[in-house]
């Protein structure tokens, strides 16, 4: 292995300690960061999400609440519930986790959320705001790949930036993100998805090579500029470890891609833990400008 790991735990170690300072901060002035994670059904991946985001919350002295929803809740019912939140003066963020339940309409779901409230930044008002350049809740995932990138030396800007997948969680929004006139971005950005001929050409050409397709080893070795830094955001499990934990790898085949990109990101300890630290960030945020 030649390339250097990008260790996402290890970055949020250090964001969740500034977090950390902050609140204390905050907590001068009787403010506490509160955070409400709404979890629909019973979905394991979700439940294992949503609970380390408590988990990293209550590290972190803040107001937590979990709301777990049967999975026959009416639309109607998680509206009023997301309503109450918004009315919460004591909740700052609110988060509902994806994906919904198919009766329920997850886009009149996340419009009800107050953009205010938004520490998704799924909210179309937040979503308009970081197209434009304004102040705006920045996606946990996109904010955590880019936050990353700074803290670990990668220059951006001028940078070929090459994205594999275009969701909405991921693709689009760090897309726009490093295309910002802004420090940490103004690079020349790329998109390919599902429907993008010779993929390969396209991924040789990055300095940066952002990989979010969902599919195991979307990315082998030979779609990779020597020297490139590889970010793999995938999440994908392969099975359950002894201790019932899950196993994950990303969409990078990890072993050979390392052995020429300069810097790399590991499934698990990269991305995952920088996605719940910038959940917190907006969190303190939000509630920095609570009023
Ligand atoms: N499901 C997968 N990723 C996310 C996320 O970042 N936020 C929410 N709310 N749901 C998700």
């Amino acid at each position: 292995m030649t390339a250097e790991l990008i260790k996402g735990k290890d970055i949020a170690a250090l964001i969740r300690q500034e977090i950390k300072t902050e609140v204390d901060k905050l907590k001068t002035k009787n403010i506490i960061p509160g955070l409400v994670t709404i979890l629909v059904g019973a979905d394991p991946a979700s439940e294992s999400y949503v609970r380390a985001k408590q988990k990293a919350a209550h590290e972190l002295g803040f107001h937590s609440i979990q709301e777990n929803i049967d999975a026959s809740i009416s639309e109607a019912d998680l509206l009023a519930l997301v309503e109450k939140y918004n009315n919460d003066p004591t909740i700052d963020g609110i988060l509902v986790q994806l994906p919904l339940p198919k009766h329920i309409d997850e886009s009149k779901v996340l419009i009800a959320i107050n953009p205010d409230k938004d520490v998704d930044g799924f909210h179309p008002v937040n979503v308009g705001r970081m197209v434009t350049g304004q102040p705006a809740f920045l996606p946990c995932t996109p904010y955590a790949v880019q936050q990353m990138l700074i803290r670990s030396g990668v220059q951006t800007e001028g940078a070929h930036v090459v994205v594999v997948g275009r969701s909405n969680i991921v693709g689009k929004p760090v897309a726009n993100i490093l295309i910002q006139k802004a420090a940490g971005a103004n690079a020349t950005v790329t998109v390919c998805h599902t429907r993008t001929k010779d993929m390969a050409k396209h991924t040789r050409d990055a300095d940066i090579l952002i990989v979010a397709a969902g599919v195991i080893n979307a990315v082998t070795a030979d779609m990779v500029k020597p020297g490139a830094v590889v970010i793999d955001v995938g999440v994908n499990q392969i099975g359950m470890t002894e201790s019932g934990k899950r196993k994950l790898v990303g969409d990078v085949d990890f072993g050979p891609v390392s052995e020429i990109a300069s810097k790399i990101t590991p499934v698990p300890g990269g991305v995952g833990p920088m996605t719940i630290t910038m959940l917190m960030q907006n969190t303190l945020e939000a509630a920095q400008k609570r009023k």
